[in-house]
Protein backbone atom coordinates (compact mmCIF):
# COMPACT_ATOMS: atom_id res chain seq x y z
CA UNK A 1 0.00 0.00 0.00
CA UNK A 2 1.04 3.96 -0.43
CA UNK A 3 2.36 5.17 2.83
CA UNK A 4 -0.32 7.93 3.91
CA UNK A 5 1.25 10.89 4.86
CA UNK A 6 0.71 11.03 8.24
CA UNK A 7 2.22 7.65 8.97
CA UNK A 8 5.62 7.26 9.70
CA UNK A 9 5.84 4.38 12.11
CA UNK A 10 7.86 1.32 11.21
CA UNK A 11 7.22 -0.76 14.29
CA UNK A 12 4.59 -0.44 16.49
CA UNK A 13 5.71 -0.65 19.78
CA UNK A 14 2.85 0.85 22.28
CA UNK A 15 0.34 3.44 21.57
CA UNK A 16 1.55 5.97 24.35
CA UNK A 17 3.93 8.38 21.41
CA UNK A 18 0.89 8.39 18.91
CA UNK A 19 -1.42 11.20 18.12
CA UNK A 20 -4.52 11.68 17.78
CA UNK A 21 -4.19 12.27 13.51
CA UNK A 22 -1.86 8.45 13.48
CA UNK A 23 -4.65 6.49 15.36
CA UNK A 24 -7.34 7.84 13.33
CA UNK A 25 -5.10 7.05 10.52
CA UNK A 26 -4.87 3.48 11.90
CA UNK A 27 -8.82 3.46 11.78
CA UNK A 28 -9.36 4.54 8.59
CA UNK A 29 -7.49 2.50 7.36
CA UNK A 30 -8.78 -0.89 9.24
CA UNK A 31 -12.12 0.09 8.34
CA UNK A 32 -10.74 -1.19 4.40
CA UNK A 33 -9.36 -4.08 5.59
CA UNK A 34 -13.12 -4.73 7.41
CA UNK A 35 -14.45 -6.96 4.33
CA UNK A 36 -11.75 -9.84 5.02
CA UNK A 37 -11.82 -10.04 8.62
CA UNK A 38 -15.45 -11.76 8.48
CA UNK A 39 -14.45 -15.03 6.92
CA UNK A 40 -15.19 -13.90 3.69
CA UNK A 41 -11.87 -15.61 2.58
CA UNK A 42 -11.26 -12.21 0.48
CA UNK A 43 -7.41 -11.66 0.46
CA UNK A 44 -5.39 -8.73 -0.86
CA UNK A 45 -1.97 -8.33 -2.03
CA UNK A 46 -1.02 -6.11 -0.14
CA UNK A 47 1.96 -7.49 1.58
CA UNK A 48 2.35 -10.48 -1.15
CA UNK A 49 6.23 -12.13 -1.10
CA UNK A 50 6.93 -10.62 2.64
CA UNK A 51 7.54 -13.10 5.57
CA UNK A 52 5.99 -12.59 8.68
CA UNK A 53 7.42 -14.10 12.17
CA UNK A 54 4.98 -14.82 14.98
CA UNK A 55 7.19 -15.03 17.85
CA UNK A 56 4.83 -15.87 20.92
CA UNK A 57 7.24 -16.68 24.46
CA UNK A 58 3.06 -16.33 26.26
CA UNK A 59 0.33 -18.47 25.30
CA UNK A 60 -2.54 -16.61 22.65
CA UNK A 61 -5.11 -17.88 21.51
CA UNK A 62 -7.22 -14.53 19.80
CA UNK A 63 -3.98 -12.69 19.52
CA UNK A 64 -1.26 -15.35 17.62
CA UNK A 65 -4.29 -16.49 15.39
CA UNK A 66 -5.55 -12.88 14.73
CA UNK A 67 -1.57 -11.86 13.43
CA UNK A 68 -1.46 -15.11 11.07
CA UNK A 69 -5.16 -14.92 9.71
CA UNK A 70 -4.41 -11.03 9.27
CA UNK A 71 -0.93 -11.83 7.73
CA UNK A 72 -2.82 -14.13 5.26
CA UNK A 73 -5.51 -12.20 4.27
CA UNK A 74 -2.29 -9.49 3.07
CA UNK A 75 -0.85 -12.05 1.11
CA UNK A 76 2.12 -12.67 3.25
CA UNK A 77 3.61 -16.34 4.44
CA UNK A 78 3.80 -16.73 7.93
CA UNK A 79 6.39 -18.69 10.31
CA UNK A 80 5.29 -19.79 13.85
CA UNK A 81 7.62 -19.65 16.37
CA UNK A 82 7.32 -20.71 20.36
CA UNK A 83 9.78 -20.46 22.90
CA UNK A 84 9.59 -24.09 23.93
CA UNK A 85 9.79 -24.69 19.97
CA UNK A 86 12.64 -22.83 19.26
CA UNK A 87 16.66 -22.82 20.24
CA UNK A 88 16.02 -20.37 22.77
CA UNK A 89 14.94 -23.03 25.24
CA UNK A 90 18.90 -23.84 24.59
CA UNK A 91 19.45 -20.77 25.92
CA UNK A 92 19.56 -18.52 22.54
CA UNK A 93 19.24 -15.03 23.02
CA UNK A 94 16.36 -13.11 21.91
CA UNK A 95 18.87 -10.67 20.12
CA UNK A 96 20.56 -13.63 18.24
CA UNK A 97 17.40 -15.53 17.75
CA UNK A 98 16.12 -12.47 15.73
CA UNK A 99 19.02 -11.69 13.90
CA UNK A 100 19.34 -15.25 12.86
CA UNK A 101 15.56 -15.54 11.47
CA UNK A 102 15.97 -12.12 10.17
CA UNK A 103 19.41 -13.41 8.04
CA UNK A 104 16.82 -15.57 6.46
CA UNK A 105 15.03 -12.62 4.99
CA UNK A 106 11.59 -11.96 7.21
CA UNK A 107 10.02 -8.36 7.00
CA UNK A 108 8.15 -8.66 10.01
CA UNK A 109 8.31 -9.80 13.62
CA UNK A 110 5.47 -9.73 15.71
CA UNK A 111 6.33 -10.48 19.30
CA UNK A 112 4.99 -11.30 22.87
CA UNK A 113 6.83 -11.89 25.13
CA UNK A 114 6.64 -11.57 29.43
CA UNK A 115 9.22 -8.94 29.73
CA UNK A 116 8.24 -5.36 29.18
CA UNK A 117 10.71 -3.59 26.55
CA UNK A 118 11.26 -6.55 24.28
CA UNK A 119 9.49 -5.36 20.90
CA UNK A 120 11.87 -2.29 21.78
CA UNK A 121 14.99 -4.16 21.96
CA UNK A 122 14.11 -6.35 18.87
CA UNK A 123 13.63 -3.06 17.01
CA UNK A 124 17.26 -1.77 18.12
CA UNK A 125 18.76 -5.06 16.58
CA UNK A 126 17.19 -6.10 13.81
CA UNK A 127 16.16 -4.20 9.92
CA UNK A 128 12.54 -6.42 10.24
CA UNK A 129 9.61 -4.28 11.47
CA UNK A 130 8.48 -5.10 15.16
CA UNK A 131 4.64 -5.26 16.36
CA UNK A 132 4.69 -5.77 20.22
CA UNK A 133 1.79 -8.43 20.43
CA UNK A 134 2.35 -8.08 24.06
CA UNK A 135 4.98 -6.92 26.53
CA UNK A 136 5.00 -7.87 30.05
CA UNK A 137 2.72 -5.29 32.08
CA UNK A 138 3.99 -2.36 29.37
CA UNK A 139 1.44 -2.46 26.23
CA UNK A 140 -0.96 -4.38 24.08
CA UNK A 141 -1.19 -2.05 21.70
CA UNK A 142 -3.44 -3.92 18.71
CA UNK A 143 -5.54 -4.96 21.80
CA UNK A 144 -6.62 -1.59 22.52
CA UNK A 145 -6.50 -0.68 19.27
CA UNK A 146 -9.13 -3.25 17.75
CA UNK A 147 -10.99 -1.95 21.47
CA UNK A 148 -11.30 1.78 20.16
CA UNK A 149 -12.04 1.14 17.08
CA UNK A 150 -15.08 -1.54 17.68
CA UNK A 151 -16.17 1.65 20.18
CA UNK A 152 -15.82 4.27 17.30
CA UNK A 153 -17.94 1.94 14.81
CA UNK A 154 -20.66 2.32 17.89
CA UNK A 155 -20.41 5.46 18.44
CA UNK A 156 -18.72 7.47 15.72
CA UNK A 157 -16.41 9.42 18.26
CA UNK A 158 -14.43 8.93 21.29
CA UNK A 159 -14.21 12.34 21.75
CA UNK A 160 -16.35 13.00 25.81
CA UNK A 161 -17.29 9.36 25.92
CA UNK A 162 -16.83 7.89 29.57
CA UNK A 163 -14.91 4.81 29.61
CA UNK A 164 -14.35 2.24 32.68
CA UNK A 165 -11.41 -0.05 32.86
CA UNK A 166 -12.17 -2.40 35.46
CA UNK A 167 -10.65 -5.03 37.29
CA UNK A 168 -6.63 -5.91 37.60
CA UNK A 169 -5.08 -2.65 35.91
CA UNK A 170 -2.31 -3.60 37.64
CA UNK A 171 -1.27 -5.76 35.50
CA UNK A 172 -3.04 -5.12 32.46
CA UNK A 173 -0.80 -4.11 29.58
CA UNK A 174 -4.09 -3.96 27.82
CA UNK A 175 -5.38 -1.34 30.78
CA UNK A 176 -2.22 0.86 30.13
CA UNK A 177 -2.80 0.61 25.71
CA UNK A 178 -6.10 1.58 26.18
CA UNK A 179 -5.39 4.20 28.86
CA UNK A 180 -2.72 6.32 26.36
CA UNK A 181 -4.58 6.27 23.42
CA UNK A 182 -8.12 6.65 24.62
CA UNK A 183 -7.01 9.99 26.61
CA UNK A 184 -5.48 11.07 23.13
CA UNK A 185 -8.52 10.68 21.03
CA UNK A 186 -11.26 12.72 24.42
CA UNK A 187 -12.38 9.77 26.15
CA UNK A 188 -12.57 10.28 29.78
CA UNK A 189 -10.70 6.88 31.36
CA UNK A 190 -12.08 5.88 35.20
CA UNK A 191 -10.31 2.70 36.20
CA UNK A 192 -12.23 0.65 38.52
CA UNK A 193 -10.74 -2.07 41.27
CA UNK A 194 -9.66 -3.02 44.94
CA UNK A 195 -6.46 -0.63 45.56
CA UNK A 196 -4.67 -3.65 45.62
CA UNK A 197 -4.93 -4.14 41.87
CA UNK A 198 -4.13 -0.62 41.00
CA UNK A 199 -0.66 0.27 39.73
CA UNK A 200 1.73 2.01 42.44
CA UNK A 201 1.97 5.31 40.28
CA UNK A 202 -1.61 4.91 39.10
CA UNK A 203 -2.04 8.95 40.25
CA UNK A 204 0.65 9.65 37.01
CA UNK A 205 -1.63 8.01 34.84
CA UNK A 206 -4.77 10.62 33.03
CA UNK A 207 -7.48 8.48 34.53
CA UNK A 208 -10.03 8.64 37.21
CA UNK A 209 -9.53 6.19 40.00
CA UNK A 210 -12.45 4.70 41.54
CA UNK A 211 -12.78 1.60 43.49
CA UNK A 212 -16.72 1.74 44.23
CA UNK A 213 -18.03 0.67 40.69
CA UNK A 214 -21.75 0.68 41.65
CA UNK A 215 -20.75 4.72 42.18
CA UNK A 216 -20.18 4.41 38.68
CA UNK A 217 -22.26 2.39 36.64
CA UNK A 218 -24.66 4.94 35.69
CA UNK A 219 -22.77 7.25 33.79
CA UNK A 220 -20.84 5.07 31.91
CA UNK A 221 -20.87 4.74 28.09
CA UNK A 222 -17.88 1.59 27.66
CA UNK A 223 -17.57 -0.61 30.73
CA UNK A 224 -14.34 -2.59 29.55
CA UNK A 225 -14.01 -5.60 31.93
CA UNK A 226 -10.71 -7.15 32.69
CA UNK A 227 -9.15 -10.51 33.87
CA UNK A 228 -7.98 -10.86 37.01
CA UNK A 229 -4.12 -12.15 35.97
CA UNK A 230 -4.26 -15.05 38.64
CA UNK A 231 -0.77 -16.05 36.90
CA UNK A 232 1.54 -12.82 37.35
CA UNK A 233 0.07 -12.50 41.25
CA UNK A 234 2.36 -13.82 44.07
CA UNK A 235 0.13 -12.92 47.07
CA UNK A 236 -3.40 -12.76 47.93
CA UNK A 237 -4.89 -9.58 46.46
CA UNK A 238 -8.77 -10.12 47.80
CA UNK A 239 -10.75 -11.97 50.05
CA UNK A 240 -11.89 -14.34 47.33
CA UNK A 241 -13.23 -14.72 44.10
CA UNK A 242 -17.23 -14.06 45.21
CA UNK A 243 -16.34 -11.49 47.20
CA UNK A 244 -14.25 -9.96 44.11
CA UNK A 245 -17.08 -11.04 41.63
CA UNK A 246 -19.62 -9.24 44.26
CA UNK A 247 -17.88 -6.20 44.25
CA UNK A 248 -16.58 -5.22 41.08
CA UNK A 249 -18.53 -8.34 39.01
CA UNK A 250 -20.43 -6.92 36.02
CA UNK A 251 -23.38 -8.93 36.73
CA UNK A 252 -27.19 -8.86 35.43
CA UNK A 253 -28.38 -6.43 38.49
CA UNK A 254 -25.72 -3.86 37.65
CA UNK A 255 -26.84 -4.18 34.09
CA UNK A 256 -29.92 -2.58 35.20
CA UNK A 257 -28.55 0.74 36.47
CA UNK A 258 -26.13 0.61 33.55
CA UNK A 259 -27.22 3.08 30.62
CA UNK A 260 -29.63 1.05 28.17
CA UNK A 261 -26.85 1.32 24.94
CA UNK A 262 -23.81 0.97 27.46
CA UNK A 263 -20.88 -0.80 25.95
CA UNK A 264 -19.96 -4.64 27.35
CA UNK A 265 -16.30 -5.30 26.29
CA UNK A 266 -13.43 -7.68 27.50
CA UNK A 267 -10.32 -8.29 25.80
CA UNK A 268 -10.68 -11.99 26.56
CA UNK A 269 -10.20 -14.94 27.59
CA UNK A 270 -12.94 -14.45 29.94
CA UNK A 271 -13.54 -15.72 33.64
CA UNK A 272 -17.05 -16.11 33.60
CA UNK A 273 -19.12 -15.74 36.80
CA UNK A 274 -16.15 -13.58 37.81
CA UNK A 275 -15.23 -10.31 36.47
CA UNK A 276 -18.75 -10.53 34.04
CA UNK A 277 -21.75 -12.80 34.32
CA UNK A 278 -22.38 -15.07 31.60
CA UNK A 279 -25.59 -13.47 30.44
CA UNK A 280 -24.21 -10.16 30.28
CA UNK A 281 -20.75 -11.65 28.06
CA UNK A 282 -23.25 -13.13 25.73
CA UNK A 283 -26.36 -10.53 26.18
CA UNK A 284 -27.15 -7.63 23.64
CA UNK A 285 -24.77 -4.83 24.82
CA UNK A 286 -21.42 -7.05 24.67
CA UNK A 287 -19.19 -6.64 21.67
CA UNK A 288 -17.03 -9.17 23.04
CA UNK A 289 -16.88 -11.34 19.54
CA UNK A 290 -17.44 -8.64 17.37
CA UNK A 291 -13.87 -6.92 18.95
CA UNK A 292 -12.51 -10.81 18.47
CA UNK A 293 -13.66 -9.90 14.41
CA UNK A 294 -12.06 -6.54 14.29
CA UNK A 295 -8.72 -7.26 15.68
CA UNK A 296 -7.88 -8.85 11.92
CA UNK A 297 -9.07 -5.77 10.11
CA UNK A 298 -6.90 -3.70 12.75
CA UNK A 299 -3.95 -6.11 12.50
CA UNK A 300 -3.77 -5.95 8.80
CA UNK A 301 -3.39 -1.81 8.78
CA UNK A 302 -0.91 -1.84 11.16
CA UNK A 303 1.04 -4.41 9.37
CA UNK A 304 0.25 -2.61 5.95
CA UNK A 305 1.21 1.12 7.45
CA UNK A 306 4.29 -0.13 8.94
CA UNK A 307 5.46 -2.10 5.88
CA UNK A 308 4.84 1.06 3.75
CA UNK A 309 7.35 2.47 5.73
CA UNK A 310 10.50 0.79 4.22
N1 LIG B 1 -6.77 -10.54 24.35
C1 LIG B 1 -5.70 -11.35 24.22
O1 LIG B 1 -4.55 -10.90 24.19
O2 LIG B 1 -5.99 -12.68 24.14
P1 LIG B 1 -4.92 -13.83 23.94
O3 LIG B 1 -4.07 -13.90 25.18
O4 LIG B 1 -5.71 -15.09 23.71
O5 LIG B 1 -4.07 -13.46 22.75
Amino acid sequence: MKKPKIWNNKHLLGLKKLSADELTCIFDTAENYVKYAGGTGQKTDDLKGKLVVNLFFEDSTRTRSSFAIAASRLGADVIELTAKASSLSKGETLRDTARNLEAMGIDMVVIRHSAGGAPYLLSQNIEASILNAGDGYHEHPTQALLDIFTIRQLRGSLEGLKVAIVGDIAHSRVARSNIWALNTLGAKVFVVGPPTLMPSAVNKLPVTVCHDFDSIISEMDVFNMLRVQSERIKSQVFPSTREYSRIFGLTNNRMKRAKKDVIVMHPGPINRGVEIDSDVADGPNSTILKQVTNGVAIRMAVMALCDSVK
